[in-house]
């Protein structure tokens, strides 16, 4: 059974997405909004990370407390948008890994096609977060999601900020044991495969392409 879909519902994400949602909001804010969302979402994705007692001492006394495990980490942005999340990301979790996924929509036929692929060579062995803005026909990040777990990964989230539902039930659907995290679920898609309302092409929006 697949894990049930996390829609962010938290007043200062559904803020920041209104406002990367507004076709007047520039490159630049557009940038530092995607990295406050990624960050925010971040701080729920991370909430079952494990961790273990330790002793340490503070001016008064000897306490325990608890720290990370020190399970690790990678963040793998599905090029080119998803790059627009990893500063976000990063400045939660400094010591994760960053892998690279290149992965392009053909403008015809909205199929996938994969250009790049560099992932830690622990992969394996660590949690990964596949991150991405947007989830439209879910077939990049199923292919990207394949790609990795190809390369030994077990362990593997997916988080977005704007989800297609055609796009969250393939995605489900395809690897129902990857848990996914959207910052809103939208109505639907239009005939080019575009979200709606969405935010219209979100790599374009991030390095004023177009
Ligand atoms: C966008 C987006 C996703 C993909 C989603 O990338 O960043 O990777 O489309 O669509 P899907 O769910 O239908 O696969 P795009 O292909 O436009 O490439 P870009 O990031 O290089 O602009
Ligand atoms: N990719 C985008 O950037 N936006 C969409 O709405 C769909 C795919």
């Amino acid at each position: 059974m697949s894990a049930t879909p996390f829609i962010m519902d938290h007043p200062l994400i559904q803020h920041k997405i209104a406002l990367l949602r507004d076709k007047n909001t520039g490159s630049k804010e557009f940038r530092e909004l995607i990295a406050e969302v990624t960050m925010l979402m971040c701080y729920e994705a991370t909430r079952d990370l494990p961790m273990k007692e330790v002793e340490i001492e503070t001016p008064i006394t000897i306490a325990k407390t608890k720290v990370l495990a020190g399970r690790k980490l990678a963040f793998v942005p599905i090029l080119r948008a998803g790059i627009g999340m990893v500063d976000g990301a990063l400045e939660l979790v400094p010591a994760a890994k960053v892998g690279h996924i290149g992965l392009y929509r053909d403008p015809v036929t909205h199929k996938p096609v994969e250009y790049y692929c560099k992932l830690p060579a622990d992969i394996g062995e660590r949690e990964v977060i596949v991150i991405d803005p947007m989830l439209a026909t879910g077939g990049s990040a199923i292919d990207a999601i394949k790609m990795i777990k190809r390369r030994g990964a077990k362990n593997i989230k997916f988080m977005c900020i704007i989800a297609a539902p055609e796009g969250l039930n393939a995605l489900t659907e395809a690897h129902p044991d990857v848990q996914v995290y959207c910052g809103a679920l939208d109505d639907h898609l239009n005939e080019n495969k575009y979200i709606v309302p969405g935010l219209g092409d979100a790599g374009d929006r991030i390095f004023g392409t177009k």
